[in-house]
């Protein structure tokens, strides 16, 4: 049996920077060298000029990084700041003060827009309003809210008061958001009455009070609830109390509070692709310095950029790519509340035109969702306002991937694939567009400061070209988690413990190519073993993708007495492609697969279905397939599957 893990398909397709692209760049190939070599010379120089370079401090930090009680690493040491004051408040000096700071859009084609200067005092007159709730520094506050400017708003106010925030995606249930709720003592939660999703009301507040209804089992004193749908709720006597009345009574004037580096600043649920949630949390000055300089570094963002990521402020992409990151460059972010394909599968497009949308951040889950319905959706909009794509949470397939090239960016865009997770708090690995070539489904090369190794079973690392093996980082960065809360042996055994603590493990397998791209293969515990030959996830679904009638797949292993483990392949079709003949298709996908990648990754079992199930952040839950494809009993914890009609469906796929 093989070590590492075996590559199967190779892409060779390669898209150089384009020349109007490097000119402009804020990372040119000089300065990425340099940095490189001054991350690598001396990490606690690089680090430290980064920081004082582009955060406000209130107190100068007198140490870089302390290593003392690793894996538990402390950054900034003896330095203070506050992350809202340089999210909002250090751009009201000069022409940043009335610029947009956010540009929302609801489903129903409603536009606000709230400057800079208008974000301050919303944000100040909020924070206000939570001190008056009796919230102090330290005090979590839940956020369980529509993707609405006020969500953004209580995150900042919160920040503003040193509260820590936590998230809760506002399409999680009553149950996932109790067990949160208790998992962090939260004593404030800030909801809406009601969200709006593809025409329909989310209950939002009707969640919340089930969630709220054992009252001994959270510390829940007060709700916050933002009247956005105007839906009929029940408000209880000294509990809950509306937005509008909060912030009636307070002023606008709430000084930043003052927070020491490693303050935590949020706590934020993994997705739980493969697992049971862990509440993950960030410091205060190494998270915002780390997604404030990949913003910069890999979106090249500019003051006039028009800048939309599609995530939910639920997830990490949110925290960091909608709020903190674009935020601290003073950028305009794009927000829309609602549902991707909402009324016609050319919403997005409709939106880029509309608003002259300059970057465009989404995941393969909706790239892929988008070539399903066909090209006609984006060519009916004037999509020439993008300068740069990105894409993030799962393997892009290439397929996929010239798609979104081609369809979307005009065969103009770089496109950044960024690979990072809830813990590494910002891009780990991805293209700088004005240095790096694209190629397609790598997420290319690691960004400075970053060092990314892989290494086998035993934790020696591998060097030979295309041998995959474990994704780690051997050298501790700013974003990086600070700890899993409430549970610091989860951490360490989650995280570190496997290879003695010597780098921080991520879960992933990956390989390198000749020229030190990154190719993520998938998570370690999808790796399946087919007759000795441990194949990752990734490249055989791309090869199942590359057929034209496919738009999605996902592979597992089923027990097989000869091979070990036989492929299982669930598949789905293009719109167009949804009457072809099942048997005629099943033979024509082995052959592709066979032929790009050979007879070892040939499907034994291929299952056409009309969607698979996903995480609600939009991962692929191959764990659940893999029950489903045993035929047994679905066991697992199911707490962050987005649809469970799918999976009723999956039990009846036809062969
Ligand atoms: C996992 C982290 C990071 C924000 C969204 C997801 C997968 C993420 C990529 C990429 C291949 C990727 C990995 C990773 N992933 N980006 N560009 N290429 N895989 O955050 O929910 O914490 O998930 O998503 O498996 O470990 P998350």
């Amino acid at each position: 049996m093989s070590t590492s893990i075996d590559s199967a398909l190779s892409e060779t397709r390669s898209f150089p920077v384009p020349a109007h692209f490097a000119s402009q760049a804020n990372m040119d190939a000089e300065t990425f060298a340099r940095l490189n070599r001054q991350a690598t010379e001396d990490p606690d120089g690089f680090w430290g000029d980064l920081a004082r370079q582009h955060l406000d401090w209130d107190v100068p930090f007198q140490r870089v990084l302390e290593v003392d009680q690793a894996p538990f690493y402390r950054w900034f040491g003896g330095g203070q700041l506050n992350v809202a004051y340089n999210c909002v408040d250090r751009h009201l000096r000069g022409a940043t003060r009335h610029k947009a700071a956010l540009i929302w859009e609801g489903e129903d084609g409603s536009v606000r827009t709230v400057t800079y200067a208008q974000l301050h005092r919303e944000m100040s007159l909020f924070a206000n309003a939570l001190k008056h709730q009796g919230v102090q520094k330290g005090d979590r506050v839940a956020i369980y809210m529509p993707m609405v400017p006020e969500a953004i708003i209580a995150m900042l106010a919160c920040a503003r008061i040193g509260a820590i925030h936590t998230v809760v995606f506002g399409g999680f249930s009553a149950e996932a958001l109790k067990d949160r709720l208790e998992d962090t003592d939260a004593k404030v939660l800030i909801t809406a009455d009601g969200a709006w999703r593809a025409g329909k009301m989310v209950p939002l507040k009707r969640h919340a009070d089930q969630a709220l209804l054992r009252e001994h089992e959270h510390s829940v004193r007060h709700v916050i609830v933002l009247r956005r749908t105007g839906a009929d709720i029940d408000m209880q006597e000294g509990r809950d109390i509306w937005w509008e009345d909060a912030v009636a009574d307070v002023n606008a004037d709430c000084p930043a509070l003052s927070m020491q580096a490693e303050d935590t600043l949020f706590i934020l649920y993994t997705s739980g692709s493969t697992g049971k949630p862990k509440g993950v949390f960030h410091s205060s000055a190494g998270y915002l310095l780390w997604t404030m300089l990949t913003t910069r570094w890999v979106f090249d963002i500019k003051p006039e950029d028009v800048y939309w990521c599609t995530a939910d402020i639920g997830w990490i992409t949110g925290h960091s790519y909608v709020v903190y990151g674009p935020l601290a460059n003073g950028a305009t972010v794009f927000l829309y509340e609602g549902a991707p394909m909402h009324p016609q599968p050319d919403r997005f497009w409709k939106m880029i035109a509309r608003h002259g949308i300059s970057i465009l951040y989404t995941a393969p889950t909706a790239v892929r969702a988008f070539m399903k319905m066909g090209d006609e959706w984006p060519q009916r909009h004037d999509l020439s306002s993008l300068r740069l794509l990105g894409s993030v949470g799962e393997p892009m397939n290439p397929e996929a991937w010239m798609w979104y090239y081609k369809q979307i960016g005009g065969g103009r865009c770089p496109v950044a694939d960024t690979w990072w997770q809830t813990e590494t708090g910002g891009h780990m690995i991805a293209p700088l567009p004005g240095v790096t070539a694209n190629r397609p489904g790598s997420c290319a090369l690691p960004l400075p400061g970053i060092s990314a190794r892989i290494v086998n079973d035993q934790g020696a690392p591998i060097t030979a070209p295309n041998a995959g093996g474990y994704l780690v980082i051997d050298r501790p960065w700013p974003g990086m988690l600070r700890g899993v809360w409430g549970n610091p042996e989860r951490y360490v055994e989650s995280y570190w413990a496997r290879f003695d603590n010597r780098y921080y493990i991520a879960g992933d397998s990956a390989r390198r190519d000749a020229d030190g791209y990154f190719w993520v293969m998938g998570r370690i515990d999808d790796v399946l073993n087919v007759s000795g030959h441990r194949l990752g996830t990734a490249e055989v679904e791309s090869a199942l993708v590359a057929h034209p009638a496919v738009s999605e797949a996902a592979i597992v292993g089923i027990p097989h007495e000869i091979k070990g483990e036989a492929i299982c392949a669930f598949v789905v079709l293009k719109h167009q492609h949804q009457g072809d003949d099942r048997d005629e298709l099943g033979a024509a996908l082995r052959a592709q697969v066979t032929e790009l990648i050979g007879a070892i990754a040939r499907p034994d079992d291929i299952r056409f279905t009309d969607a698979l199930p996903k995480t609600r952040s939009g991962k692929i839950m191959r764990r659940l397939l893999r029950s489903i494809a045993r035929g047994e009993e679905v066991t697992q914890d199911m707490s962050t599957l987005e649809d469970e009609g799918t999976l009723q469906n999956l039990g009846t796929v036809k062969r």
